[in-house]
């Protein structure tokens, strides 16, 4: 993940970034860098992979200087090189620029760019912004980067430094986090207040849209109307468990809100913007082969599971190939005709469930080529496939699967995209444009936090829930109702809302909350009248919609409104306030929700 540190001072600024950059190593990344303001000319020194790369290139020839930035990069426009690394310094050599996050609109602005006359040394969305805002650089670079971050889509979280005027660093961000320390005489930025506390307490966390100047007297702030506004100080007085769990009360919380981010890294690097293609090269299937596969047996457990019924939507719809979802636990037992042409792919976060290892064992004895999606590099599921899509979600601490379920499905949309490019003859840029708009809107079902702690005080009371879905939705419902049951301990079903009148319809009556997901088109009146089936027998229900509150009024007594993306991903949406309401469930009933009770992170036990 991408990395961000600024200090303006009157120390020796390299050392200190380094130190915060340090910090962020557990973040993973594949290439840093510094820049520093030297005699009116910007400096920057980059390298590709670790941070100690940086560091021996810098050995004995440190550039002098008080004020900087430093960066550590994960791809995500543009190839892991020393080229593509941050800071970018824009083609007038005015400003030098670090970033996180993904620009959507980089290529309309490239070309724009490009026509005025700026040249481009590489294939990141940040050079764009290095050049747009170099573009409107006068006297006053705070006005240049309002200016250009206007026209930005997407999410960045940017500091810039320039050639002009007294020493200043100026950020803005929209999405990924950026925070501002308060030091005496000396000032300070991050992407994470882990880079901060060694040096300061006293923290600003800035809201979207914000744009803060830092100079030597201090730090302005203006909000995304212009107006200049005092953000409250935070003081950080955390104990090292506390910085663990970024400043959240549990992992699994933190962990939601990494989502934005963990979405953004399971598809950096993976695709060509420009080129609108997909590129899985741990994957080892190549085209030939790709064309070849005849059926996809998905296993897994769990909430992976899950994933890989989502996986059956994606792969079937767009690359139109034949797909198969197993439990772990039940494939072998069940005499599965697997040819070899099949191809079997486990899903594990872990990589360690064994029931999800032997049934790639049975699947690979019958003949098929063994593939996985995983996040933890060199676990058994990794060693023992042919290939490999990594979630890089980061780790994941809290037993109930947050990140790591939204990355599986961001790897399994890849793999449907790669497979549809291989055997369809291309992707369409607008399954691409999706990819590129998730992480914002993964950050703006977040903001929907108050809501669902208020739904969860009202309801935590509740001795069972159901959650309805159909299509894509359906394993949405599933993995709502089981983050409930795992968090809260509260009984709950996920069931196809068209089901619902076979069984489940049974149980409704004035206690019941019904969890109902009503996205899309496709089966969109069909559970809006499996809604009007349950209330009309008093169940209380709450529909999850992409669409306006009043088309529930009289049906629904809450209404969970989520921003609207492709159809494919609209389940990783969806997911995302269902997996809040557990937690604020779960905390309200003083359960233990990083570790709840009897379960386990990873199984390896049949
Ligand atoms: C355990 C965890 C679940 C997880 C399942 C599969 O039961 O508690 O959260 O979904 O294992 O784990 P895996 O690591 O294979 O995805």
């Amino acid at each position: 993940m991408c990395g961000i540190v600024g200090y303006l001072g009157s120390k020796q600024v390299v050392p200190l970034l380094l130190d915060g950059l340090k910090r962020l190593e557990y973040r993973g990344y594949d290439s840093a860098g510094v820049v520093v303001r030297q005699n009116g000319d910007l400096r920057t020194v980059r390298a590709e992979g670790k941070l100690e790369k940086l560091v021996q290139k810098l050995e004995g020839k440190i550039p002098p200087g008080t004020y900087g930035l430093g960066h550590t990069r994960w791809a995500t426009h543009g190839e892991p090189s020393e080229r593509n690394a941050h800071p970018m310094i824009d083609s007038k050599g005015r400003v030098a620029i670090i970033h996180n996050g993904i620009i959507e609109n980089f290529l309309p602005l490239k070309r724009r760019l490009q026509d005025e006359g700026w040249s481009f040394s590489s294939e990141t969305d940040t050079e764009v912004a290095a050049n747009l805002i170099s573009s409107y650089l006068e006297e006053d670079l705070r006005a240049a980067v309002t200016r250009a971050a206007g026209e930005l889509e997407g999410m960045y979280a940017l500091a810039v430094v320039s050639t002009v005027g007294d020493p200043e660093i100026v950020v803005t961000r929209q999405g990924p986090p950026l925070v501002v320390g308060f030091g005496d005489g000396e000032q300070f930025l991050a992407s994470d207040p882990a880079a901060l506390i060694a040096h300061t307490k006293d923290v600003v966390f800035l809201e979207n849209r914000d744009v803060a100047r830092l100079t030597a007297e201090g730090i302005e702030i203006w909000d995304e109307t212009g107006e200049r506004v005092e953000r409250p100080v935070t003081r950080l007085n955390w104990d090292p468990i506390q910085v663990e769990k970024g400043g959240y009360k549990h992992f699994m919380l933190k962990e939601i809100h990494e989502q934005p981010l963990a979405v953004q890294e399971t598809f950096a690097g993976r695709v060509d913007f420009e080129n609108q293609r997909v590129l899985l090269d741990d994957l080892n299937l190549d085209p030939d082969q790709a064309r070849a596969v005849s059926k996809i047996d998905i296993l897994a457990c769990g909430t992976s599971w899950h994933a890989g019924l989502v996986g059956k939507f994606l792969i079937q719809g767009l690359a139109g190939i034949p797909v198969e979802v197993d439990y772990g636990s039940e494939f072998r037992y069940r005499d599965p005709i697997v040819t070899p042409t099949d191809i079997a792919l486990g899903i594990s976060q872990s990589g360690e469930t064994a029931d999800t290892l032997s049934a790639l064992e049975a699947a690979g004895e019958r003949g098929a080529r063994l593939f996985s999606i995983c996040n933890v590099p060199g676990s058994q599921i990794v060693r023992m496939t042919d290939g490999v899509i990594y979630t890089h979600a980061g780790p994941e601490i809290g037993v109930a699967s947050t990140k790591a379920f939204t990355t599986q499905l961001v790897a399994l949309y890849l793999l449907a995209l790669y497979l549809r490019q291989t055997r369809k003859g291309g992707i369409e840029p607008e399954l691409l444009q999706a990819l590129a708009h998730l992480p914002a809107a993964v950050d703006e079902v977040l903001q929907l936090e108050p809501q669902l702690e208020r739904l969860a005080r009202d309801y935590s009371r509740a001795n069972d829930f159901l959650y309805l879905g159909r299509g894509l939705n359906y394993p949405i419902a599933l993995e709502g109702a089981l983050k409930l049951k795992e968090i809260s301990y509260i009984h709950a079903e996920g069931y196809p809302a068209g089901e619902m009148k076979h069984g489940p319809i049974a149980l409704i009556d004035e206690d019941l909350p019904i969890v109902a997901i009503a996205t899309g088109e496709r089966v969109y009146e069909k559970v809006r009248s499996n809604m009007q089936e349950a209330k009309a027998r008093d169940g209380i229900v709450i529909a999850l919609t992409d669409r306006e509150p009043a088309e529930f009024e009289g049906i629904a007594r809450e209404v969970i409104q989520v921003p609207r993306v492709s159809e494919e991903l609209q389940p990783i949406i969806n997911v995302i306030p269902l997996q809040m309401l557990a937690y604020h469930v779960g905390v309200k009933r003083g359960a233990d929700v990083d570790q709840p009770r009897n379960l386990a992170k990873s199984v390896t036990v049949e």
